[in-house]
């Protein structure tokens, strides 16, 4: 069964911006880790990320200044000015230039930015049933 765990609503991120959120997930010894992400948004296209620059790990939220330019043209993290492509989460310029982002798998269902398959800590999200598990509807010629 496919799970899906509401982050937020499509409203909730403008277009052209991105926005950080705090999950948890279990690590392999069971232990509950804090597991930044962030959703970028261009138009109705979104993309997920792991919030953590592939240069030295910071997320790129927690230092002054936008990280996001307001034509939604590049992420940068605010430690030492490393650029990513908001669609890719590629890396351009900076120290990392080459690297990337790690990709997370998001799904919009309903209005809502949704998580797919992501084993998370806590489980007060919106666990929706895949809409291929329901039952056939069998159509009879009689
Ligand atoms: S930690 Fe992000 S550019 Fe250095």
């Amino acid at each position: 069964m496919t799970e899906l765990f509401a982050i937020c609503a499509t409203y909730e991120i403008d277009d052209g911006d991105a926005r950080g959120f705090v999950l948890a997930r279990l690590d392999d010894d069971g232990n509950k880790k804090p597991w930044p992400i962030l959703i970028t948004r261009q138009a109705n296209n979104f993309h997920g990320f792991e919030n953590a620059c592939p240069h030295e790990g910071a997320r790129l939220d927690t230092y002054p200044g936008e990280f996001f330019d307001k034509e939604g043209n590049f992420l940068t993290c605010g430690r030492h000015g490393a650029k990513f492509d908001p669609d890719t989460g590629a890396c351009f310029i900076g120290p990392c230039k080459g690297k990337a982002l790690t990709p997370i798998q998001i799904v919009i269902d309903d209005g809502d930015v949704c998580l797919l398959d992501v084993p998370l800590a806590e489980e007060d999200g919106l666990d929706v049933e895949d809409p291929n598990e329901m039952p056939e509807v069998l159509i009879t010629g009689d």
